[in-house]
């Protein structure tokens, strides 16, 4: 094992159940103080300045909220929680209904995290019924040329003919309406859109690209770019971390043989490019010696990542990867004066775009969240 990957397992080892209930108590005082500035809307996808916007539902964010919701109810019991998540039910169901800026793949961060958590907690057959409606929403999407989910823009734009790997976490809202529903459609796409991520969002070497392109006529793949990395040859760190949480997830419910063989090569292009706080520059391209701003939501996509392949046993360090990160994480990136309210600091949303950099994020908190939750209780459902 390199010393590297030592260092971060041996740095997990000073997590314990103290350490873990101390960061999720500050995670609860922090939310109960979120959940009175921003009532009965939503916080926008990252901060300024610490404080996140109040909106609408109407960005691909806002299922994190209604998650750490979901997460703090689970780990308080505190009916406060289960009532702020019943009332964004209303408006998941709503925005459903009137189809309010659904024209897009994110249908499965929004309502994994909403009407899938929310049916996890209560076994309310009209959450199940609500991610049944989303997921339709998401299969409408399909492109037979090309066998995927069309990321973004109007359905058949040759301008927007392409993935992104962000969509891993879009899959498993499909197979749990297969489960749900028992109509094999939704396993079908997903399994196709899943494979032919596969086959284009990497590179020889493992390291991935954030879009692919495919010809409109004929469905075949044309070539790899970038969105919001640093270049289209750069690896965009929280791409690569989208990757690493969506295999795993995505398998746990295929079992096929690809994953063993490919997993481990992904997580080593991760490893190698962490700098010497293991919290990834928001691009691969920079490093200690030519730093930017860190992103430190992709550390906590990743660390979720590990604990789901921890699960399957496929990556044996896995488990104490994650926790090497979250220990990081919860002592160097979640400390911010009291009026911040983000529950995990440092992030970049898109750096070319100037868009929350430096700044937490609302995926950022709820990943870090999800890994405290995950570690401090093994047998915690996830809602994926
Ligand atoms: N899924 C969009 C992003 O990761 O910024």
């Amino acid at each position: 094992m390199n010393t590297n990957k030592k260092r971060l397992i041996q740095l997990g080892q000073n997590i314990d159940q103290v350490w873990l209930d101390s960061q999720i108590k500050k995670i609860i005082i922090k939310m109960e103080s979120n959940m009175e500035r921003f009532g009965y809307d939503f916080p926008s996808a990252s901060a300024t300045d610490g404080k996140y916007h109040i909106k609408q539902n109407d960005d691909w964010t806002n299922g994190f909220w209604t998650g750490m919701l979901a997460l703090a109810y689970e780990y308080t019991g505190d009916s406060k929680f289960l009532h702020l998540i019943e009332t964004n039910m209303v408006s998941f169901q709503k925005r459903l209904d009137e189809h309010f800026v659904l024209d897009h793949h994110d249908i499965g961060f929004l309502y994994s995290l909403s009407a899938g958590a929310a049916y996890k907690i209560t076994r309310n057959n009209i959450y199940q019924a609500t991610l049944l409606q989303a997921a339709d929403v998401l299969l409408n999407r399909f492109q037979e040329k090309g066998n995927f989910i069309q990321a973004w823009g109007e359905y058949g734009d040759p301008n927007e003919y392409r993935v992104i790997i962000d969509s891993f976490i879009n899959l498993p809202l499909l197979f749990a309406a297969t489960e749900y529903s028992g109509k094999t459609i939704y396993k079908e796409v997903a399994l196709k859109h899943f494979e032919t991520l596969l086959k284009t969002v990497f590179r020889d070497d493992s390291s991935t690209y954030h879009t692919y392109y495919f010809d409109v006529k004929t469905g075949q793949p044309l070539y790899g770019s970038t969105h919001q990395g640093h270049s289209d040859t750069s690896t965009w760190a929280r791409g690569q971390a989208w990757a690493i949480l969506g295999i795993p997830l995505n398998e746990s419910y295929i079992h096929s043989p690809v994953f063993p063989e490919m997993y481990p090569s992904v997580v080593e292009i991760f490893l190698k490019n962490l700098p010497e706080d293991f919290i990834p520059y928001w691009d691969f391209d920079y490093t200690d010696r030519e730093p930017s701003d860190k992103d430190s939501s992709a550390a906590a996509i990743a660390a979720c990542g590990f604990l789901e392949a921890a699960q399957q046993e496929v990556y044996p360090e896995s488990e104490g990867l994650a926790k090497g990160l979250i220990y990081q994480l919860g002592e160097f990136y979640t400390n911010a004066a009291e009026d911040n309210e983000g529950l995990l600091q440092h992030g970049v949303y898109a750096f070319a775009e100037g868009k929350g950099i430096d700044e937490p994020n609302l995926w950022g908190d709820y990943f870090y969240f999800e890994a405290l939750v995950r570690l401090a209780n093994a047998k915690w459902n996830r809602y994926w």
